[in-house]
């Protein structure tokens, strides 16, 4: 079942200004499953905002279509099975973390023992427990996020929104968010994740979205993105034994004492490879497929494009 479904969404805003408007979505399709949590990566002014605003209802849609489990965004029982992080939102700084969970599940409407039990398993979810009573102008910003993220299931949504999630959290806070999203896309829920940060993406998304200028480039499996199943490396005692590779099999790219890199027509010609050095005695320490970093896949993909549009 998919939660999210756009098809050509588009989004220009002032469209009726002289200058034809800002494309910020041009013609996305894109679809998230449940459970899974996606990835959606693009530099500043990709449009990710946009689109969260979009699915929201907060702003409207120029072209295309958008569903939240079924429901298109200007039907206002869509929201009910979305939970939203902003970028850069603020508490009421009077409020504890306890707090801000009653007053959100009092703002859904929720019976007062439904927001007490509630409060509790995403207080004790998110390792918050401790600090329930304390004051949230007294939270590290890590610490703001994961409230963040209980306040955000108060209303037990399907699919949460979150927004830079980790802007300006310290490593030991991203991580402890991180096991947080993975905690919930456990709990069968899917997340759309946006995020300018390729580290942030990569390490916990199931599947990656590359957005550049209201379009989507690119989409697939953090391995699917970042694998070059062509090349492999092969860590063998190759001393000074020298051997050659036919054209058909593939090509040598480096060899250096105990280290070949090969680029094969076919990854099945790996067999080649292993069986050749066996017959030759050289002894095989590993044999791996060479990944890109996605920030390496990303940079790849948008410069490809690049070439192709001149
Ligand atoms: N309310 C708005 N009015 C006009 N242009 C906007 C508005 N909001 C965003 N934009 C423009 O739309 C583009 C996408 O912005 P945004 O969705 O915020 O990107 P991102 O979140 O990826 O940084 C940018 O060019 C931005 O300047
Ligand atoms: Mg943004």
């Amino acid at each position: 079942m998919n939660v999210v479904v756009t098809e050509d969404l588009t989004k220009i805003y002032n469209a009726g200004m002289k200058k034809g408007g800002i494309t910020a979505l041009d013609g996305l399709s894109l679809a998230i499953g449940q459970p899974e949590i996606f990835g959606l990566l693009g530099p500043n002014g990709a449009g990710k905002t946009t689109l969260l605003k979009v699915l929201l209802g907060i702003t409207r849609i120029s072209a295309g279509s958008a569903t939240i489990v079924g429901l298109p965004p200007d039907n206002p029982a869509s929201r009910r099975k979305v939970g939203y992080l902003p970028e850069n939102h603020r508490f009421p700084p009077h409020l504890s973390g306890l707090g801000l969970l009653e007053f959100t599940g009092r703002l859904y409407g929720l019976r007062r023992n439904v927001i007490d039990s509630r409060a509790g398993s995403l207080l004790d979810m998110v390792d918050m427990d401790k600090w329930a009573n304390t004051k949230i102008t007294k939270y590290s910003k890590g610490m703001q996020q994961r409230i963040g993220l209980a306040q955000a299931m108060m209303s037990d949504p399907e699919i949460l929104f979150l927004d830079e999630p980790t802007d300006g959290v310290d490593p030991v806070g991203k991580t402890e968010i991180r096991k947080v999203l993975q905690k919930i896309r456990d709990e069968g829920k899917s997340i759309l994740l946006n995020s300018h940060l390729l580290s942030e993406v990569e390490s916990v998304a199931d599947r990656v979205g590359i957005l550049s200028r209201g379009k989507l480039i690119k989409t697939g499996s953090v391995d699917e993105l970042t694998s070059r199943e062509s090349q492999f490396e092969i860590e063998a005692e190759f001393g000074n034994k020298l051997f050659e590779i036919p054209a058909e099999v593939g090509k040598k790219i480096s060899l250096s004492m105990n280290r070949l890199i090969v680029e094969l027509k076919d990854e099945k010609q790996v067999n080649w490879i292993i069986d050749h050095l066996r017959l030759k005695k050289i002894n095989i320490r590993a044999v791996k497929p060479i990944k890109i970093s996605l920030e390496q896949s990303f940079i790849e993909t948008v410069t490809e494009r690049e070439v192709d549009q001149s």
